[in-house]
């Protein structure tokens, strides 16, 4: 499948047929980079919706929601708008997710209808298992913060969950499906017992944090890799910040790329994240910033030196450590990533 639209974007905007798409297993095209959607806590469901349709405007035509974002009728509503000037449903790439709370098997085809009905669509392109744990929690709660009946992560339930994530496929409701926030150990048991593969795995991805094994591991199973918090997620709540984080915009390597090639260290990062071969999906409600980012995709290539000096600054510092899916006492963030190659219990 080819995209071509007849929209023509903004006047300083990117030409949609310009920017690189990833061809996945299925054969269609996902543009390689897609606008975020996650405002934390800082930016309004109004300011994301104004944006989606500014970077639509801009050349973008892949955006990346969930019903936790809690701005999805927003966001819909932007669509509409680009949707009744011309544009083509096939035109654009949009994902979403299930959320936590919904992983039984009763909620998850409701919960996808609502984000369809609240993006005002009749498809999705993607739609991801958001964590592959249950476990949820108030919307700004502390890191300490644990769901009552929190489970670690329990394989045949997670199938239960995935049986109805491939019914959507069958009732043509989503086009592709696939997961986020997946380990090795867990990718395995799931491409043993798929009947359906997942065509991309949502995973944290930056300069500072490049999960080299996951990474490779994905792609050499067909799976795309797309990279959340590509520019390090520099505005992201306090408390989902620690001491030990590290800041892939001031590193000096990312630094100096930047100055000497007239561009900002997020655009550096970005244009690395797509060179890599990774779909980087950064989050802006400023019009500079996001289309910067755009522009950053199609213009002139990082050499290979530079390329070669960003992989060597992997900090392997997670930012988004996921504790409040913890689910027991004196756990740490690391069990959550089963970082001895076995899924922790
Ligand atoms: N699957 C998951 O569990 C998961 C987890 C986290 C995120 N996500 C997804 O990934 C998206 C991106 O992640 P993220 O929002 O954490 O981090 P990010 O994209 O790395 O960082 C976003 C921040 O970068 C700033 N920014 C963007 N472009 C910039 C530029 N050119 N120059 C300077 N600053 C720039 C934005 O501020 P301004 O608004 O000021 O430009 C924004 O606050 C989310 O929105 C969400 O869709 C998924």
């Amino acid at each position: 499948m080819t995209r071509s639209d007849l929209i023509p974007p903004d006047p300083d905007g990117v030409d949609p047929r310009a920017v690189p798409q990833r061809t996945l297993r299925s054969g269609a095209s996902m543009p390689a980079i897609g606008l975020g959607t996650f405002g934390s806590d800082h930016v309004p469901a109004a300011a994301v919706a104004e944006a989606v349709t500014g970077a639509i405007a801009a050349g973008y035509r892949h955006i990346d929601c969930a019903s936790v974002y809690a701005n999805e009728a927003e966001i819909g509503a932007a669509l509409a708008g680009v949707l009744r000037r011309g544009l083509r449903r096939e035109d654009l790439w949009i994902t979403s997710k299930l959320w936590n709370d919904c992983h039984a098997e009763a909620d998850v085809i409701p919960s996808c209808r609502k984000s369809l009905h609240d993006l005002g669509l009749d498809y999705l392109d993607l739609y991801l298992v958001h964590w592959p744990f249950p476990n949820f929690h108030p919307p700004g709660c502390t890191v300490e913060s644990r769901s009552a009946d929190a489970r670690p992560y329990i394989h045949e339930n997670f199938m239960r969950t995935w049986r109805q994530m491939e019914k959507l496929v069958d009732l043509g409701l989503v086009r592709h499906i696939g997961t986020s926030n997946m380990t090795i150990p867990k990718l395995e048991l799931l491409l043993r017992d798929a009947r359906i593969r997942p065509a991309a795995n949502q995973m944290e991805l930056h300069p500072h944090f490049q999960q080299p094994e996951l990474f490779r591991f994905v792609r050499d199973h067909g799976i795309e890799p797309v990279g959340y918090s590509p520019i390090g997620s520099p505005n992201r709540p306090e408390r989902d910040r620690t001491a030990d984080d590290t800041v892939d915009i001031e590193d000096p390597v990312i630094v100096a790329i930047a100055h000497r090639l007239g561009i900002s260290p997020a655009v550096v990062c970005i244009k690395w994240a797509v060179q890599r071969g990774q779909t980087p999906i950064p989050q802006s409600a400023r019009r500079a910033n996001y289309l910067a980012n755009l522009r950053g995709v199609v213009g002139p290539p990082l050499s290979d030196d530079d390329m070669r000096a960003i992989a060597a600054i992997d900090r392997n510092c997670r930012l988004i450590k996921g504790q409040v899916f913890l689910w027991k006492d004196n756990q740490s963030w690391e069990d959550l990533w089963d970082l001895d190659g076995r899924i922790s219990q």
